[in-house]
């Protein structure tokens, strides 16, 4: 007969531990600890053997049901990045920095969706109704049937959905939330996980779809999204640097779609409006070609958006270089920087490097690589790379040049923006019909030989 051990988990903080104590050696917290107790050792029950549950129904893979129904809001960007519309009992979590637009955003998207027939209710523990009416006026929402209502307490807001028996309800936010059954703070890692669970499990239970907006925090004080990102089926993060009006809508994880797919929204003085063509803003500012600067052709989940890529390259007056970069990963800079050093003799020693993906747009692509490196050449050298070029491929640490995926829609998108040629690896689908020029190498040193002279 298998032993059933009982763990201890910390309401404050959800470490868990093999013995009660009275403070948590994880954070600290006094009088946190309970007990919990194991599904199968249910009251009565000694052993899982002991009381025996009702057995599964179980079925096949085969299925004749159709796709899930979905309902677009009207907003382009946003339904893209749910995956066409929002699916009648999903659970959707918006994650974001304080302050970076997620209330307006989706105040705007419960908006649309009661009116296109949705029945919306949206409840915030953060504002007053009135800070969000006048919220309303200013966005020129005030007719919208969105149903509003002010509350932190987790069991108020179920009754009443159970009553009003709404379509779609958007919690600003899941960090404010407050289940009676569980008696850590608001906030705090057991809170969130529970008050989210109630309301996703409900979400299930009754059909109703729930959007959660969750803070990004800096300290461990408050529970992040993180903690709920495995309980919801779409995860999405709203994304943009404070100073820029742009703002990316990004999905990481989707169980009805594409993920790492994004919307583009800038924020104005009456809220956010949508960006159909973000190429055509990221390059929007960009002057005359000048050193350091290149236009990378990249791939944001199924869409081709441009983006000017900057370089800056100085001797430094320190005897650790600065590497500074925004918008992309400093690991892969490193990276970038060594393949050049060391297959091209090419070196940085002494200089500080500054890498700037312009209009806060975040890029992961490894397909940056040799538009970094090209930036990073082209500071370095100080000359411009040639006029209305687009540039993209991977490096890999021998300073072969890859290919990357999509690379006919790269070339159809430069061209579309008025592109005449572009920089690629050898290789890839390029297509017939782009009338780009073509300029593809095989290697790192290939590539700096040709447009630098140098290598
Ligand atoms: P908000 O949606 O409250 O952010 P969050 O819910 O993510 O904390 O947005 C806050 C910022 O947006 C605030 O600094 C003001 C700005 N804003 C505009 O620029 N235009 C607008 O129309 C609105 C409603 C807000
Ligand atoms: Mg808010």
């Amino acid at each position: 007969m298998a032993k059933i051990t009982t763990t201890f988990t910390c309401n404050a903080c959800g470490a868990s531990h093999n013995k009660w104590s009275g403070r948590c050696e994880a954070c600290g917290e006094w009088n946190s600890i309970t007990e919990d107790t194991p599904l199968s050792a249910g009251p009565g029950s000694k052993s899982l053997g002991a009381k025996r549950g009702a057995a599964l129904h179980l079925t096949d893979l085969s299925t004749e049901e159709a796709p899930p129904p979905r309902t677009q809001s009207g907003m382009d960007e946003l339904d893209r990045v749910l995956g066409g519309g929002l699916v009648p009992a999903s659970a959707i979590l918006v994650g974001g920095d304080p302050g970076i637009g997620k209330s307006t955003l989706l105040l705007q998207a419960a908006a649309q969706f009661a009116k296109a027939g949705v029945k919306t209710l949206y409840v915030s523990g953060e504002e007053a109704s009135a800070q969000i009416r006048m919220r309303a006026q200013r966005l020129g929402l005030t007719d919208a049937p969105v149903q509003l209502a002010t509350a932190t307490a987790l069991r108020d807001i179920l009754t009443t959905m159970e009553s009003e028996k709404p379509h779609l309800v958007i919690i600003d936010s899941i960090q404010t939330m407050w289940s009676d059954t569980i008696d850590s703070a608001p906030g705090s890692v057991s809170q969130v996980r529970a008050a989210a669970h109630e309301l996703t499990s409900f979400a299930k239970r009754k059909g109703v779809s729930v959007v959660l907006v969750g803070h990004v925090t800096k300290e461990g004080q408050i529970a992040g999204p993180r903690v709920v990102e495995h309980m919801v089926d779409t995860v999405l993060y709203f994304e943009g640097e404070r100073g820029h009006q742009f703002r990316i809508l990004r999905s990481v994880k989707n169980r009805f779609g594409p993920a790492d797919e994004i919307g583009v929204f800038e924020m104005t003085g009456a809220g956010l409006a949508e960006v159909p063509n973000p190429s055509a803003l990221f390059l929007s500012g960009r002057g005359d070609p000048s050193p350091g600067s290149v236009v990378f052709a990249g791939i944001e989940g199924t869409r081709p958006v441009l983006v000017e890529m900057q370089a800056l390259v100085a001797p430094t007056p320190h005897s650790q270089p600065r590497r500074a970069v925004v918008g992309w990963d400093s690991a892969r800079l490193a990276m970038v920087l060594a393949v050049l050093e060391a297959r091209c003799g090419i070196p940085f020693a002494g200089l500080d490097v500054y890498l700037n993906v312009a209009g806060g747009l975040r890029v992961s692509e490894p397909a940056a690589d040799l538009a970094v490196a090209a930036a990073l050449l082209s500071a370095r050298e100080d000359t411009a790379l040639p006029a209305e070029t687009v540039i993209f491929g991977e490096i890999s640490l021998s300073g072969a040049l890859r290919p990357v995926g999509q690379t006919e829609n790269r070339l159809k998108e430069a061209q579309k923006l008025g592109f005449t040629s572009a920089i690629a690896p050898n290789g890839g689908k390029t297509g017939a019909s782009s009338g780009l020029a073509l300029n593809q190498f095989g290697d790192l040193t290939g590539f700096v030989g040709d447009i630098f002279g140098a290598g």
